[in-house]
């Protein structure tokens, strides 16, 4: 996006390309819909894809997988999150992860390519606008 910093800019086809190689370790087979994230926290890009399970509710999206690996390895300054999926249109991170991804950045960078090369790239805050975050646990 033009508003962007520029180093962030530098870095969405690095991070667009992470996520499509990422979606390779997807686990899928139920819906065989593959998907591949990748998150842009501080300088470091780190990867997820979906995991799903037998008991179909308990599937984790790419994103969640991407966002937890990340802070989980106390990188918590969530920049810019990329997503590639199967289709030709880009795909958009679902409602559980938006929410999810809030917690740590409202105004994270949301980059996707579809297999046209169509691209999507929206603040996290477009998204999900009005989101309940951990300042509303402030108001006790
Ligand atoms: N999925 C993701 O990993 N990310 C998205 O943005 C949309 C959906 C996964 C969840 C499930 O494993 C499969 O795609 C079909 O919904």
């Amino acid at each position: 996006m033009a508003s962007d910093p520029p180093d962030l800019r530098e870095r969405l086809d690095e991070l667009l390309a992470a996520a499509r190689e990422a979606r390779s370790g997807a686990y899928a087979p139920y819906s065989e819909y593959t998907v591949g994230a990748a998150v842009l926290a501080g300088d470091e890009i780190v990867t997820g894809a979906n995991v799903e399970n037998a008991s179909y509710s308990v599937a984790i999206c790419a994103e969640r997988v991407a966002a937890a690996h990340a802070v989980a390895r106390g990188l918590r300054d969530l920049r810019a999150v990329a997503v590639v999926g199967p289709g030709d249109e880009p795909v958009t991170p679902c409602g559980v992860c938006r929410q999810f991804l809030n917690e740590f950045n409202p105004n994270l960078v949301v980059i996707s390519e579809g297999a046209s090369g169509e691209r999507l790239a929206e603040p996290l805050s477009a998204l999900l606008p009005e989101a309940f975050g951990p300042a509303n646990l402030r108001d006790r």
